[in-house]
């Protein structure tokens, strides 16, 4: 898959491409992301991505051209066009999951007081990471990339995120490590006894009863079994 993000700051994106699960993906070639610096695309002479809002009030707005001429340059026939805006879709892991099967992903990061609006009609979907607002889309489009590169085949075990909390509407299980005892808090029996099965239903029941404590909103959608 590939993941081709444009903003003014590429250099907030070093150590999330160098570290740990991303920088192992990319070096087995799982995922191929390119970090673009929109100024590179400005015909300003000064290199200018961003001015005054007509009608004042603003601050600094992105200028549409850099990023027309940017998208117009990386695109391809199918690849899907996002904008990181606290005005778009709240992100979540279906959202996630929807993504990681696409081919190519192009990732616009707004940044200061707001991007040109002409801007939007770029853009085959607009993406929040919640309600409420930073200073620029860097930081949410590492959240997406980071989301989705996980899920990519070979990046880690399936296991790992079938289990995710979130798949089934369900929050993830209790999970325990070495010691046994630890300040006399006990890794529960169960998990000791090597009896699949009875493994298996503790684990449901442990991400039930997690869930509904939680996030009873999300079990509207689970199954039961
Ligand atoms: N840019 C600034 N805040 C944001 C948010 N919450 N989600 C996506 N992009 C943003």
């Amino acid at each position: 898959m590939k993941i081709d993000i444009l903003t003014i700051f590429p250099e907030m994106f070093e150590g999330f491409l160098n570290t740990s699960i991303i920088k192992r993906a990319r070096t087995n070639n799982k995922v191929d992301i390119n970090i673009h610096d929109i100024r590179n695309y400005s015909k300003d002479k000064h290199k200018k991505v961003d001015d005054y809002g007509y009608g004042g009030g603003r601050g600094m707005v992105l200028m549409p051209q850099p990023i027309f001429d940017a998208v117009e340059d990386i695109k391809t026939k199918d690849c899907k066009i996002i904008l990181m805006t606290p005005q778009g879709k709240t992100y979540n892991q279906k959202i996630a999951y929807d993504l990681s099967n696409e081919k190519h992903i192009i990732i616009i990061c707004g940044h200061y007081e707001g991007f040109d609006e002409r801007i939007r009609t770029l853009a085959d979907m607009e993406i929040s990471i919640g309600d409420y607002v930073l200073t620029g889309g860097e930081l949410p489009s590492m959240i997406i990339t980071d989301s989705i590169t996980r899920l990519l085949d070979g990046v880690i075990e399936k296991d790992s995120h079938i289990n995710d909390s979130f798949n089934n509407n369900l929050l993830d299980y209790p999970v325990y490590t070495k010691p046994v005892d630890f300040r006399g808090m006990k890794v529960p029996d169960v998990l000791l006894s090597g009896h699949h099965a009875n493994i298996e239903k503790f684990r449901r029941e442990e991400a039930l009863k997690k869930t509904k404590e939680r996030r009873p909103d999300l079990l509207e959608g689970v199954k039961d079994e």
